[in-house]
């Protein structure tokens, strides 16, 4: 059981994570015991300290094995052993959780259990299911209480999203395990032939046999049975508030109460899928999956960190910092590549919330000029892996001349974010694929929330702060309207990709969008692009302008507007046929133009969230149509390839590998 345990950690690698843990279980007639070992780190650390332990006899047999494991990315609480799951409900382990997701009423909870006199060890939202079980148990109406209605008990109080996976010792030989709002897949391995492919859901209460129905969230698809596929290819999706019960290797399905158009049973489906393919999900390759999962890491982002209600920003690595920062001569954002771009796109912004000098520099290019630093500016470090080595001596640089440093970055742990005086994680969640995406979009948000925190005790800036916050409430809605337009897009592609070379053309807040665009195109399909600013067109790179030229400009109604239509008027002087990228309103521009993206509105600044993910759809687009391989996926461990330039990025963990073959 060890071993297997151990396995599906490492499956689970490549989605990066910063702490594992697992609780093991061994019956046998005359012994009971629950042994919970945890460990920060890789799964690699968690398997020493397994050897470390004293006092488990390996020869031992048992007559039921039962354990659960997981590996976990910190959101509520660093990554340390005691945040680790699983959690305990007290010091005997008399019930252990694992869990997936977030519990957004979990403080209410923890100050209720508290009052009770549970004491709690860990910053963690699961911790409270832990306890709430043990309260719920140690209170029951009788000794028939099953483990699954009393699991039931407990989810009714929980609010947010969640997979859990219970065991206790006063359940012995039983597992049970709940979802609502994220995955869950049971893997069925069996020595005989099933007698059937369905498993009957047994309901609680049949007296609900008849009700209204309620109209459900479609189930998001489980793309993580990487863990089980070397088990069994057999395999059951539990639904939202689906209980599922595992006891002396039995499997039943449990609800509440039956609902009008439910199905009364779960089918045993057979996976097709390979490995990789189940890691990627649905996806060609982790750099499409990653485009797509923008919606919710530019959510996970704001998390707990927005209040849309009173229009506040709370970032928690900056609250000490604020003050110091808002004395400041000046700022300098300072990065690499995209995370270069995240800071080129946000600059305008920051200098009107902020009313300081903005510096935006590339860090090899600040090395180079000595650039001179005084005590107090603030730099700050933008990085998606928190290792990228010109970062980093930049970060060292500075600090040595005294500026406050601050953090961007994806990485809990990484050099950057350790090296640092503060800064913001940007809780992105893992990005594997090479070129970064919704590294880009979470970084973008991540700046504009420090630009909102910068600002708000001037009152005169509230109406602005409002319009901002209330642009970021929708902005993931948005987000998704743009990724519809997929096929579009891949069509466009399809006329490209033959192609030499893309123009991409724009101005003010979308000159970042430009350069993002072009770097994208060059990294990964190998054509030549070129992002250009708008204003810069009559002092040059007009000349390239001809009937051949394929030009992406991007308008949008803000301030820059006018002087846009100009540019494209001269494009269009030239013979040239741009497809524009514009806002779906924009009467004006549709009509000027022959071929239009059109992109849903938002408040201006905010706006190149939006304009940059059809050139990030676009790019990948090409790369598929060029031949370039997509579908492979990272080193086996999880690492990731060098990008184009031979630069080696590092994984979410910090690790950097070489390897010659590119992907995208
Ligand atoms: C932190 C916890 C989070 C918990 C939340 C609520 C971590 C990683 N995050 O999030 O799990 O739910 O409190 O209490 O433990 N930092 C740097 N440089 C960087 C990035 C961050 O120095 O590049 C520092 C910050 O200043 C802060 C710490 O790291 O001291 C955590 O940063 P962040 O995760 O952004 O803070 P919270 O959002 O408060
Ligand atoms: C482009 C890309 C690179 C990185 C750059 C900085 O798709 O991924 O340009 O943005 O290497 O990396 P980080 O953000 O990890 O410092």
């Amino acid at each position: 059981i060890l071993e297997i345990l151990l396995k599906g950690l490492h499956r689970l690698e490549y989605r990066g994570y910063d702490s594992a843990g697992r609780c093991i279980r061994g019956l046998s007639v005359s012994q009971s015991v629950c042994l919970l070992i945890k460990q920060r780190g890789k799964v690699q650390a968690l398997d020493e300290e397994i050897n470390k332990q004293q006092g488990i006899d390996m020869d031992v047999e048992f007559d039921v094995h039962l354990g659960i494991a997981h590996t976990r990315w910190a959101t509520h609480g660093a990554p340390s052993p005691v945040n680790s799951h699983p959690h305990r409900s007290d010091k005997n382990n008399e019930f252990i959780v694992i869990h997936n997701g977030i519990i957004t009423n979990y403080k209410d909870l923890r100050k209720f259990l508290e009052s009770k006199d549970y004491e709690f060890e860990s910053e963690t939202d699961t911790e409270t299911i832990a306890k709430l079980v043990k309260y719920m148990y140690d209170n029951r109406e009788n000794d028939e209480l099953s483990f699954t209605t009393l699991v039931e008990r407990v989810t009714q109080q929980l609010e947010g999203a969640f997979v859990l996976v219970f065991k206790s010792v006063h359940y012995p030989g039983e597992a049970v395990g709940t979802r609502r709002g994220g995955p869950l897949l049971i893997g069925v391995k069996c020595d005989h032939k099933l007698s059937t492919d369905h498993i009957p859901i047994l309901y609680r209460s049949s007296k609900h046999r008849i009700l209204t129905p309620v109209p459900r969230l479609p189930s998001p698809p489980c793309r993580h049975g990487s863990a089980v596929i070397e088990h069994t290819n057999r395999v059951i999706f539990l639904e939202d508030d689906d209980v599922a019960a595992v006891n002396e290797g039995r499997l039943s399905i449990h609800r509440i109460k039956r609902t009008a158009g439910d199905h009364p049973a779960r089918a045993i489906q057979t996976l097709q899928m390979e490995l990789q393919q189940i890691m990627k999900g649905n996806y060609r390759a982790f750099m499409q999956k990653e485009i797509f999962e923008q919606p919710e890491s530019v959510f996970n982002t704001m998390r707990g960190r927005v209040n849309f209600d009173d229009n506040t920003v709370m970032l928690g690595g900056l609250k000490d910092h604020i003050k110091e920062i808002q004395r400041c001569r000046r700022l300098i954002l300072i990065a690499c590549g995209t995370s270069y771009h995240a800071g080129v796109a946000t600059r305008q912004i920051l200098e009107e919330l902020t009313e300081l000098p903005v510096m935006v520099e590339l860090s090899s290019d600040f090395l180079d000029r000595n650039t001179p630093v005084f005590r107090d500016d603030v730099c700050f470090f933008i990085s998606q892996s928190g290792e990228t080595a010109d970062s980093l001596m930049a970060l060292r640089y500075c600090k040595e001349r005294g500026a406050l440093t601050v953090g961007i970055t994806n990485t809990v742990g990484s050099s950057i974010s350790r090296e640092t005086d503060c800064g913001v994680h940007i809780n992105a969640g893992p990005e594997i694929g090479v070129a970064s995406t919704k590294a880009y979009t979470s970084q973008f948000v991540a700046l504009i929330m420090f630009a909102l925190l910068m600002c708000d005790d001037r009152i005169s800036m509230q109406p602005r702060r409002r319009e901002i916050i209330q642009g970021l409430r929708v902005l993931p809605d948005l987000i998704k309207e743009v990724l519809s337009l997929d096929d579009e897009i891949q069509n466009l592609a399809e006329e490209l990709f033959l192609q030499k070379s893309v123009l991409i053309m724009g101005r003010g807040y979308h000159y970042a969008t430009c350069l993002e665009g072009a770097l994208k195109i060059k990294e990964i399909t190998y054509m030549h692009s070129e992002g250009i600013l708008a204003g810069e067109l009559k002092h040059g790179p007009l000349a390239l302008v001809d009937k051949q030229m394929p030009v992406i400009m991007i308008i949008m109604r803000d301030h820059t507007y006018v002087k846009c239509q100009n540019a494209l008027q001269q494009v269009v002087a030239r013979q040239g046929r741009p497809i524009v990228i514009c806002d779906r309103d924009d009467q004006e521009t549709i009509n000027n133009s022959s071929r239009t993206i059109k992109v849903p509105h938002c408040v201006d600044c905010l706006q190149g969230v939006l304009s940059v993910i059809p050139l990030q759809l676009l790019s990948f687009h090409l790369a598929v149509l060029r031949g370039y391989d997509v579908s492979s996926c990272p080193h086996a461990n999880g690492v990731q390839r060098p990008n184009a330039n031979g630069v080696q990025r590092a994984n979410a963990n910090g690790v950097r590998v070489h390897n010659e073959s590119r992907h995208v």
